[in-house]
């Protein structure tokens, strides 16, 4: 938790003297509410301030949705391979980054990057159960056989019982959405392997509230916005 008029007066647009004349005239909002006391401290990484009704960004953190291509590795360095950081610039690139959770080097799709650890770890604790909706492509078709054996949960053939998860055909079944509510390694092409369907391609569309932006292009990348940040602080585990 950081005083409100520091984490105003960081931004460089206020001093602190003017941040308290802001105040005292009513224009700085902390989640919709007045704020009148400077020394009042907010999280800097989920509170809503508003000066006269326009969102600041006192963020210390960076938070980017990236869609994966093709052909990278979900690692922040490897020695012989590129990886998905090499798709920022050298200035993000120094803030240690680092994407929440991994796509294999073949999967495409959203991967959100951060600095901040704490909400990453949020996400991807095994008791967060974060959906995850991926689009696979498979050979042959599914079928109501395979939505209700991985709606009931599927034990494979190592002996991983996965999460009851859910899979709707898309068109005549040869493409379907598997949710996800947890993420163990190759998970949706051993689930899909295991019902006789193996995944040709593999794309996720969805990481809790976060979708991917239709308007981005494989290997491109933007800031998440202050509304995507918000929704990704509130998401709680749900059980
Ligand atoms: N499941 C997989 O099999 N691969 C991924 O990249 C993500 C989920």
């Amino acid at each position: 938790m950081e005083r409100i008029d520091k984490l105003l007066s960081s931004t460089g647009r206020w001093s602190r003297r003017e941040v308290k004349d802001l105040m005292r005239q009513g224009r700085v909002r902390l989640d919709g509410r007045p704020v009148s006391r400077p020394e009042e401290k907010a999280d800097p990484a989920s509170a809503c301030l508003t000066v006269d009704g326009d969102r600041v960004d006192c963020s210390p953190y960076v938070y980017i949705m990236l869609h994966k291509p093709a052909g990278l590795l979900s690692a922040t360095e490897d020695r012989d391979q590129p990886t998905v950081l090499d798709l920022l610039p050298p200035a993000l690139r120094r803030r240690g980054l680092f994407p929440v959770g991994r796509l294999d080097k073949d999967t495409t799709g959203l991967l959100l990057l951060t600095d901040d650890g704490a909400l990453a770890h949020r996400l991807l604790s095994p008791r967060s159960h974060v959906d995850k909706v991926y689009l696979a492509q498979v050979e042959g078709r599914v079928d109501q056989a395979d939505r209700e054996a991985l709606a009931a949960g599927l034990v494979l053939g190592d002996g991983l019982r996965c999460l009851p998860a859910g899979l709707e055909p898309v068109g005549d079944g040869s493409s379907c959405l598997v949710t996800l509510r947890e993420g163990k390694y190759h998970q949706v092409k051993r689930m899909l392997a295991a019902r006789g369907k193996p995944v040709l391609a593999l794309h996720r569309l969805s990481m809790g509230p976060l979708t991917l932006d239709e308007g981005l292009n494989p290997g491109n990348w933007r800031l998440l916005t202050a509304g995507e940040r918000d929704k990704l602080m509130r998401t709680e585990p749900s059980l």
